[in-house]
């Protein structure tokens, strides 16, 4: 039996929120908030779980319903490719590539692609997002070609930085004298399942592919095959994840909606927000645990372009958003957390822990050292121990200091858990959506920046943009020498 279906196991595994130190009685009148202001939001967090439930069963919010998917397409081409090459690339951007690499960080070895092929379990993951001429060329310079396949994903099939990128692929593959006109082997498209220049072309040259669901949009596609194919190549029980990310959304659905932690999550982002003596309109998600750091660098995209909206939902013009930031335990108490004990008073603080480590070190006692006092003190101790310890310091110093502080809490990290947490903060960013009053799916000012890049490089469709663009810079362009 799977372990998902015991459920002592399932209930031991669920990922939990901390809320104590929000409150003024842990950090006082400039840090928290009178806890009757989180209870007078219950009635209006139940009916925004309603909302979500009516338009669940309508269809309108398909990001729930991912985790019952069949995956059988995606682990068919994980078997049919994974003898055949040891390098998978995705090329993508934003909600096309950082679910790639939340996922690999999180759950794969911390040097994967630098293990020999027989303690990998699953392929090399590159992610070229960042078009940097410097870091695509350098990517190229260490693929071993033949051995190599590439994932286009991109929803709309036309962003500049993908495109760009597949292009250059193409050509290297084409050119390669092993490969030519062998390319098409090399390519699996990831996109929407009609619309779009690259779904098009997938069809044409009759390229492995597979749908990003409509309805899902970049940030919320983790869980479809624009993270789950990188993820099953490289060896992740997509499963697991999937059956993970079950559990919160059927916690979420069937739970009272002020006892679940997307709720509240989003409850207190959105009161810290409009905090009546002191403003927290930054966001600062801090993991420790090494492996969940770019969970956070997923989790900074999801919260910002869902929540960040000139407008409300009924044209108002708003300017809304809370600023997500991320950081690191231990690594960032030694770069940010001065400025975030003495700093202002501006920010809501969510740490992520896990109880266990996969591995631990136990350290030694050393007879060199005995006379000093810096050392041996830690024989018989644990990193792991003393991370902990450095969180539970960094959180009592903060808590002191009226800094509020949330702690979203695991057993272990694993697909299961990994899988609740993406789940888990999609719905707290729709849940914080609504409570905001923007909506969380659009992202106009994303979109305003690609149509200005597809003029500066000459688009055919996009010359009045481009003539409009050069008369500002003209205008506008003041140096200091
Ligand atoms: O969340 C979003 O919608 C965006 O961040 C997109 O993921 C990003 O702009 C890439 O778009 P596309 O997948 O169309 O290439």
């Amino acid at each position: 039996m799977r372990p998902w279906n015991d459920t002592a196991w399932k209930n031991s595994m669920r990922v939990r929120l901390a809320i104590a130190n929000v409150f003024e009685e842990a950090v006082g009148p400039e840090g928290g908030i009178a806890r009757a202001r989180l209870e007078s939001l219950y009635d209006r967090l139940r009916a925004i779980q309603r909302e979500i439930a009516v338009k669940r069963e309508a269809g309108a919010l398909p990001f729930l319903d991912l985790p019952k998917q069949d995956v059988s397409a995606i682990l068919a081409c994980v078997e049919q490719n994974r003898t055949k090459f040891e390098t998978f690339v995705v090329l993508g951007i934003g909600g096309s590539a950082l679910g790639n690499i939340a996922c690999h960080t999180a759950l794969r070895h911390p040097y994967h692609n630098f293990l020999p092929a027989d303690r990998r379990g699953g392929m090399r993951i590159e992610v070229a997002d960042n078009i940097d001429p410097d870091r695509i060329a350098g990517l190229f310079d260490t693929l071993d070609l033949p051995r190599t396949v590439f994932n286009v994903i991109t929803k709309s099939g036309s962003t500049a930085e993908t495109a760009s990128t597949f292009l250059a692929v193409k050509k290297l593959l084409q050119d390669h004298p092993r490969i030519g006109p062998g390319w098409r082997e090399h390519v699996i498209v990831t996109t929407d399942p009609v619309a779009g220049d690259l779904r098009k072309f997938a069809s044409r040259e009759g390229l492995v592919s597979f749908d990003i669901p409509r309805g899902v949009g970049g940030r919320f596609s983790v869980l479809t095959p624009v993270g789950l194919l990188s993820a099953a190549m490289s060896g992740i029980d997509i499963e697991e994840l999937l059956a993970g990310a079950a559990d919160a959304a059927e916690y979420h659905a069937s739970v009272p909606a002020e006892k679940c932690p997307a709720f509240a999550g989003a409850a207190l982002h959105y009161l810290m927000y409009n905090h009546p003596r002191a403003p927290k309109r930054l966001a600062v998600m801090m993991p420790y645990s090494h492996a969940l750091k770019d969970v956070t660098d997923w989790f900074r995209q999801l919260w910002a372009e869902s929540l960040g909206k000139e407008k409300a939902l009924d044209g108002t013009i708003v300017n809304v958003g809370p600023t997500p930031i991320k950081a690191l335990g231990v690594t960032d108490q030694h770069s940010q957390v001065q400025l975030y004990i003495e700093g202002p008073n501006d920010k809501l603080f969510t740490f992520v822990e896990t109880e266990t480590f996969q591995n631990d070190l136990v350290l030694p006692f050393d007879n060199d050292l005995a006379d000093l006092g810096a050392f041996n003190y830690f024989a018989g101790k644990t990193l792991g121990q003393l991370l902990h310890a450095e969180q539970k310091a960094t959180t009592l110093a903060l808590t002191r200091r009226h800094r509020p502080n949330l702690t979203i809490s695991m057993r272990e990290v694993r697909p299961y858990t990994v899988g609740q947490l993406f789940m888990l903060l999609e719905i707290q960013t729709v849940v914080a959506g609504a409570l905001f009053g923007i909506n969380p799916f659009d992202q106009p000012g994303v979109e305003a920046g690609k149509i200005a890049t597809y003029a500066l490089m000459d688009r055919p469709g996009y010359e009045n943009e481009k003539n409009a663009i050069e008369q500002e810079i003209s205008t506008g362009a003041e140096w200091v020498l």
